[in-house]
């Protein structure tokens, strides 16, 4: 196997070992895709101030998140069926981030549920939420997620309906994948994936079935989840949901500067500007490209974080440097599990932190706190 040098090199890899619906599952973006390209464009035109002989000795990437102690300011973010990306994915990307230093994220719609998780890590992790129509089943879910010790209630407003991805369409997605003769030819084509599979039990939707009465079985579970998000979700909902749960709560999904503002009346203790990789809005602006408006407007009252087209250690320095106190990364840290489980998303830790080091190396800054406009070429 060729080294792996950078997060390019994971997704090479990711992209021979992992059935093609799950692949385009993580892929994708909505309609055009032109959000998705910009979120990673943007990124690339942000240009790097670099310094010299500013005494960059004992260097360190460390920092805090919701006040919590992080190796770096890098948490994993909430990614649906990460247990269709790799058997078993929550929970060894769960084990892979809490063993490095970094918070990670489970999605309402995961494999793994809640309490697999917990009782797999035995340590703080967080979860995340989608609102369905059903308050009652919310509500316990909730309860659940802070019986399972999670830390951290991340409420996920940018998809009460869902953005079309076409290929996820045309592949008739499903969890497991339904046994007609193109899914079970492509299926055989990935043995290393189908055999982890056969070694597990963790195949449906795990927080979800066996909680709600009626949904037992696959097909009726996914007919449910689409007639289930709540198109009526407002900012009531986040009082009684903040209210319900107590802890910490980040808003995720925030592109204006007057929801960051609501965000932030109502109690978020982070918010997370993004627009789902892509994957929600198409023609939305890039998170990058709305960042700094939304930090100047509530950035002294709350942290703002971003994500969406994180894909370096530079990525996460330029926006730092843009007044972000944190990221989330989705797809950075799929590659590496769909390519090599839990060591690939602790490689892609790993790269992610190498880079960041160096990239603060180079423009002569020695801690995160030190990261502002400056290190930005024409600042
Ligand atoms: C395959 C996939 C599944 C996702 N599932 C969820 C989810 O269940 N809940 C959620 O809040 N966000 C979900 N997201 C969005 C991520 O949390 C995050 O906002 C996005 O991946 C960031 O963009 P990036 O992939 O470019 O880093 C998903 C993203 C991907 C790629």
């Amino acid at each position: 196997m060729p080294p792996i040098t950078c997060i390019e090199d994971l997704r090479r890899l990711y992209l021979k070992r992992v059935p093609r619906m799950f692949v385009d599952y993580c892929e994708s973006g909505s309609w055009t895709e032109a959000t998705l390209r910009r979120n990673l464009a943007d990124f690339a035109r942000i240009q790097l101030h670099q310094r010299v002989a500013m005494g960059i000795e004992g260097g360190s990437t460390a920092t805090q998140m919701l006040g919590h102690e992080v190796a770096m300011p890098v948490a994993l973010a909430p990614v649906g069926l990460l247990g269709m990306q790799h058997a078993d994915g929550e929970l060894l990307a769960a084990r892979a981030a809490l063993d490095f230093g970094v918070p990670f994220t489970l999605s309402t719609m995961s494999v793994g549920s809640l309490e697999d998780v917990a009782a797999f890590v035995q340590r703080p992790f967080w979860f995340q939420l989608y609102v369905m129509r059903d308050h009652a089943f919310i509500g316990r879910l909730i309860d659940r997620a802070r019986d399972a010790g999670c830390s951290a209630l991340v409420l996920t407003l940018d998809l009460q309906v869902m953005g079309q991805r076409h290929p996820d369409i045309r592949n008739g997605l499903s969890t497991p994948p339904k046994p007609t003769l193109r899914n079970l030819w492509n299926l055989a084509m990935h043995p290393r994936w189908c055999l982890g599979m056969a070694r597990t039990r963790r195949r449906g939707f795990g927080n979800i079935a066996g909680h709600v009465k009626g949904v037992s079985d696959m097909s009726s579970l996914s007919a449910w989840t689409a007639e289930q998000f709540d198109r009526g979700l407002d900012w009531d909902d986040v009082e009684w949901i903040k209210e319900r749960w107590g802890g910490k709560l980040v808003l995720k999904g925030i592109l204006d500067p007057g929801d960051a503002r609501r965000a932030v009346d109502y109690g978020a203790d982070a918010i997370v500007v993004s627009n789902h990789g892509g994957r929600q809005l198409d023609g939305a602006p890039s998170s990058i490209g709305v960042l700094s408006e939304i930090v100047a407007r509530v950035g002294g009252d709350c942290e703002v974080w971003l994500d969406s087209g994180v894909r370096s250690g530079q990525d996460v320095f330029k926006a730092l440097a843009l007044g972000a106190r944190g990221v989330m990364i989705g797809r950075a840290y799929v590659y590496g599990l769909g390519a090599l489980g839990e060591a690939g998303v602790t490689t892609a830790l790993e790269l992610i932190r190498r880079e960041l080091d160096l990239t603060m190396a180079l423009c002569g800054v020695r801690s995160i706190a030190d990261i502002d406009q400056r290190v930005l070429h024409g600042q």
